[in-house]
């Protein structure tokens, strides 16, 4: 081939897989096998290794790493990341036991028994400056062990990650000073973040993540640090090297000495000295497993003497001074007796299993929810079937499958999906693209039933006392037509219900007269307008203050509020457009309740300053550093002279970047303009 020939070659190639990678990538829509790709690939690099010359950083082969999270750096770990061997019984933990006493021939044993974070481990390196502070410098994630990929600006965002740590506490740490250090631990994402981001994705159209660990997963490789700081993980750290050794004394000194530079050490642990003590410490990590707020899926016991653990040492992939006891699958199998069917505060109606109570993880479950008409399709459910139930970390349990074998076989009775409101015997409907049936009757009495509960419940206006008896016996009463009427309620219509005296009565009147101060977020949320969350609702507050503005407020300067979009927007607009929501406002503005926020003040503590980006930045893209720049006041421009404030460059960046050092422009990394843009956020 000749030179003209070559080069055309080459681009030819590149040019197709880019445009393959983007189908396969970006538009998840792959026109061409695995194989017809990698063919194409074979020949870019065959070519390339021949003529080194022409190799260019954008070619699509010198893409790091490729497949899962593009762009983020492979780097190497210090010392491989280790995995655990797996306990499962009693039995697995007396023999592992009784090993470990053979092999420390006679030294005393202890074990520090910790709970196993069920989220992903990573690798933090702290770097000594000049000013006697260690910095944190890299993050890695666990990857194969051996090599994790940098996903430093996202664990920056974690805040139980520090940034720094202090000279003073470097010294009370056991003289830290100057030296490099790596800390390993869990990022976790609480229960509480893991069902508002699902809920965020619902509304956005995206697939829910299954469960907390995958969701956090996903969270660190977003490419864009706000996402991951929105969405509060959790970083617990259980392990320390110091200038790549194993420098404490032992487990239960590490930990301490991790709390001490200033890391979130779970609390839950324990010396133990026998296979008994361990079995207790897991009973009371079973028993506290719901209310923990993150999952955990075992218990994780380490000799605690550092001389011991070297004693013991490591086999190919794990250390024989640890291991990991894993809770038993939380799962169950049982049979379904009826399939109900519920009606929610939107008149959504949900098919509920009605089981045979079945004992699941400390809890007896005899409903779980089948979701949609699909669903049961799905599943290819008929009433008598024997289902398998499981329970994750939140609670909820869920049909995973049918069971079918000899013990168990297939029930009888197909399930056909009412046509007609299980309430109100109206008709119920389905939009097209949609998977939810809805009873569309606006006096629907489940829906008013389900609205005053939601609109009661502690996430919203925070009423107590007002549960499913109360309510019911407040709707077969008339006493209330609408959330307004709750203002309405006296002392003597509360003390003629069931089971009320004259002091239940007056504490949930104090309830409902305190609810008046909740403020316009929990307003927004208590109407129950479509895909308006605690989150969105928490926005749109900030943003317009008022339940007026909001009310006045076009679809388009909806949108412009972070993270609402043309969903939200038109179900605001067509919730207000409504003259009985109008009247529900005004009836609650009538009755006292509080709909106001304060507003958020826009920052502009960039105003006056101006901007040029050049070259490409780790994790941000050239517009979404502009949008951020300029949505805290700044400017952005194409060219740098002496009046140019700050310069921001990223990989490859050129001619502009040696243009700012001649005229001592100050040059930011994407982490810098990161911190000036985090330091520019309203307290
Ligand atoms: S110690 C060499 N402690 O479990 C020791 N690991 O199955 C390495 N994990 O990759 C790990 N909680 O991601 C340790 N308290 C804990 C843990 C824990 C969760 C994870 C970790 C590790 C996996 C091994």
């Amino acid at each position: 081939m000749n030179a003209p020939d070559l080069a055309r070659r080459i681009e030819e190639l590149r040019q197709q897989l880019r445009h393959h990678e983007h189908l396969y990538y970006v538009l998840d829509a792959p026109e061409i096998s695995d194989g017809g790709y990698d063919a194409l690939m074979n020949e870019l690099k065959r070519l390339e290794a021949e003529h080194p010359e022409q190799i260019t950083a954008d070619s699509p082969t010198q893409r790091v790493g490729g497949k899962p999270a593009e762009g983020f750096q492979k780097a190497q770990h210090s010392r491989p990341m280790l995995s655990l061997d797996n306990a499962y019984s009693v039995e697995d933990l007396a023999a592992w036991d009784r090993r470990v006493r053979e092999l420390a021939a006679g030294f005393p044993i202890e074990y520090a028994a910790e709970l196993k974070l069920d989220g992903l481990s990573v690798a933090l390196r702290y770097e000594p400056a000049a000013d006697g502070v260690a910095r944190l410098a890299k993050g890695l994630t666990r990857g194969d062990g051996q090599t994790g990929e940098d996903v430093t600006s996202n664990l920056r965002t974690i805040h139980s990650v520090p940034l720094g740590i202090a000279a003073n506490h470097l010294q009370k740490a056991g003289a830290l000073q100057g030296k490099a250090f790596e800390v390993r631990g869990e990022v976790v994402m609480p229960e509480a973040a893991f069902q508002r981001v699902n809920e965020e994705r619902e509304q956005a159209g995206l697939p829910a993540f299954v469960n907390p660990r995958n969701a956090a997963a996903g969270t660190l490789r977003t490419l864009e640090p706000s996402i991951v700081a929105s969405r509060r993980l959790v970083f617990f750290a259980y392990f320390l090297l110091v200038d790549g050794e194993y420098s404490a004394a032992g487990q239960t000194t590490t930990l301490e000495t991790l709390a001490t530079l200033g890391f979130r050490v779970n609390p839950h642990r324990r010396r133990v000295a026998t296979v008994e003590e361990m079995i207790q410490f897991i009973d009371q990590a079973e028993a506290e497993r719901d209310q923990l707020g993150y999952e955990i899926d075992g218990v994780v016991l380490k000799v605690d003497a550092q001389a011991t653990q070297q004693r013991l040492g490591y086999t190919g992939r794990a250390p024989r001074w640890a291991i990991a006891y894993k809770f038993t699958a939380r799962s169950g199998v049982t049979r379904v007796e009826g399939i109900t069917v519920q009606v929610g505060r939107t008149g959504k109606l949900t098919p509920v299993a009605e089981l045979a109570p079945v004992f699941i993880g400390g809890t007896t479950v005899s409903r779980a929810t089948l979701h949609n008409a699909d669903f049961i399709l799905g599943l290819g459910l008929r009433i008598g079937d024997w289902v398998r139930i499981e329970r994750g970390g939140d609670v909820i349990p869920k049909v995973v499958e049918v069971v079918e074998d000899a013990e168990h076989p297939r029930g009888e009775v197909a399930f056909s999906f009412p046509s007609e409101c299980p309430e109100c015997n109206s008709p119920v409907v389905r939009a097209a693209g949609e998977v939810d049936w809805r009873c569309v009757n606006a006096d629907c009495p489940a829906k008013l039933r389900e609205s005053l509960l939601h609109f009661s419940r502690r996430e919203v206006m925070n009423v107590e006392g007002l549960g499913e008896a109360v309510v019911q016996q407040l709707l077969d009463r008339g006493l209330v037509r609408s959330v307004a009427d709750l203002y309405a309620l006296t002392a003597e219509q509360l003390t003629d219900l069931d089971r009320f005296a004259e002091k239940s009565a007056q504490a949930l009147l104090a309830e409902i007269e305190g609810s008046k101060q909740a403020g316009l977020a929990r307003v927004l949320m208590g109407l129950g307008i479509r895909f308006v969350g605690e989150r969105t609702a928490e926005l749109l507050a900030e943003e317009y203050g008022s339940i007026d503005a909001l009310m006045a407020a076009s679809a388009e300067e909806l949108e412009r509020v972070d993270e609402v979009g043309p969903r939200i927007a038109q179900a605001m607009r067509e919730f207000f457009a409504q003259p009985a929501n109008r009247a529900l406002v005004e009836a609650l503005r009538g009755s006292g309740v509080d709909m106001t926020a304060e507003k958020r003040q826009r920052t502009t503590q960039l105003a006056g300053l101006t901007f040029v980006l050049t070259g490409a930045l780790p994790t941000l893209t050239r517009d979404e550093a502009k949008r951020r720049i300029e949505a805290a006041g700044g400017k952005v421009t194409g060219s740098v002279s002496k009046k140019t404030n700050y310069v921001v460059a990223g990989e490859e960046a050129g001619s502009k970047l040696d243009k700012a050092q001649s005229l001592g422009v100050p040059v930011l990394d994407e982490t810098a303009l990161l911190a000036l843009l985090a330091a520019q956020l309203p307290s």
